[in-house]
């Protein structure tokens, strides 16, 4: 190697210590390895001219070469140490909590107004002795009409909307094919509310196609109106909160005898006559009366002994009179503006 070359070694040497001392991350790094030590490297390259050289000449030249490839290698390696490091400290910077910041505070989740509603109805009754029962949603004819006193050919049939399955069976329509079961599983006596959801199809402002209700029914020797009347109307002014008037409005349902719908003086105007109770004073809240002796004997109560009264109510409605909703679509449309209000 002439002295040039030796020159040129040192050159070569200087420059590489300089960019690798300019190399600002890893990957610039690694490209200028490969520039330098790689296959098609300048340092090996270096090494590929030795073989060109007199045998004494090329020993010298040899270690030189070797001399500068271990120490740019040093010199490398070091570099990659404090690029490894910067890296790793940029990435625990990123990821550092500021204990200081304010916090975002709880959004915790809350029950859906109709789930509110139904737990209060069901304390309520619970509180006057009531169980609560269940019954299956998916209904057959016997259940929802038939044991309730409606035959294949009632009249009162087109009232209900029915969904139907291919197979026959169907939604319910009411909670009432609940009371069935209950009296077919126990003996008298029986006190019990049965809450769930029935399907209707209807939609409008005060009719979604599933909504919720809630049966009554108590059976026992010497159960008359007047009990019936006494319940409901504690349950209401417990309810609402406040004294209410009740009025009980003859009406008809097949499957009970005598019938009565529900009024309670009006929520908003206190029975003044306002917009939503259509100026009468009054608001129906349930369909009640006696257990229908047909129905009894369809379950094998003994008639003679025994009698019963039932009511069913809306949820829904009864949860748009106590929190003031006027359109019971709101429930079903999970607007979080309106669901949030029931926090
Ligand atoms: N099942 C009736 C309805 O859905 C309500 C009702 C229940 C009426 C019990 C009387 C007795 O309209």
């Amino acid at each position: 190697m002439t002295g040039t070359d030796t020159h040129n070694l040192e050159q070569l040497a200087a420059d590489a210590r300089g960019r690798i001392a300019a190399c600002a991350d890893l990957p610039a790094l690694e490209a200028l390895k490969v520039e330098l030590f790689g296959k098609k490297g300048v340092i090996t390259a270096l090494l590929k001219t030795l073989g060109g050289l007199a045998p004494d000449e090329r020993r010298a030249a040899g270690a030189r070469i070797n001399a500068v490839r271990d120490e740019l290698a040093a010199v490398l390696a070091e570099r990659q140490a404090t690029l490894e490091q910067a890296a790793l400290d940029a990435q625990l910077a990123a990821g550092r909590i500021d204990v200081t910041q304010p916090g975002r505070g709880q959004q915790p989740g809350g029950l859906h107004p109709v789930s509110r509603a139904r737990r209060r109805i069901e304390a309520l009754f619970r509180n006057a002795g009531f169980s609560v029962e269940d019954g299956p949603e998916v209904e057959d004819d016997w259940h929802n009409f038939e044991a309730l006193n409606i035959p294949a050919d009632h009249p009162a049939r087109a009232m209900h909307d029915t969904f139907y399955f291919p197979d026959g069976r169907l939604l319910r329509t009411h909670t009432s094919p609940v009371q069935v079961r209950a009296m077919l599983r126990e003996k008298p006596p029986l006190r019990m509310i049965m809450p769930g959801r029935v399907y209707r199809c209807d939609s409008d402002v005060t009719h979604t196609p599933m909504f919720h209700q809630i049966e009554g029914l108590v059976v026992d020797e010497g159960v008359s109106l007047a009990h019936l009347r006494s319940v409901l109307h504690h349950f209401v002014e417990r309810f609402f909160e406040r004294k209410l008037g009740i009025r009980f409005r003859p009406s008809y349902f097949p499957f009970t005898e005598p019938s009565a719908e529900v009024d309670i003086e009006c929520v908003f105007c206190s029975g003044q006559g306002c917009r939503v109770c259509k100026n009468t004073g009054w608001l129906e809240i349930a369909g009640c009366g006696m257990v229908h002796p047909n129905v009894l004997r369809n379950v094998n109560i003994d008639t003679e002994r025994y009698t019963g009264y039932a009511f069913g109510m809306g949820i829904e409605r009864l949860a748009m009179l106590r929190y003031g909703v006027n359109d019971i679509r709101l429930y079903f449309e999970n607007d979080l503006r309106f669901l949030r209000q029931f926090g």
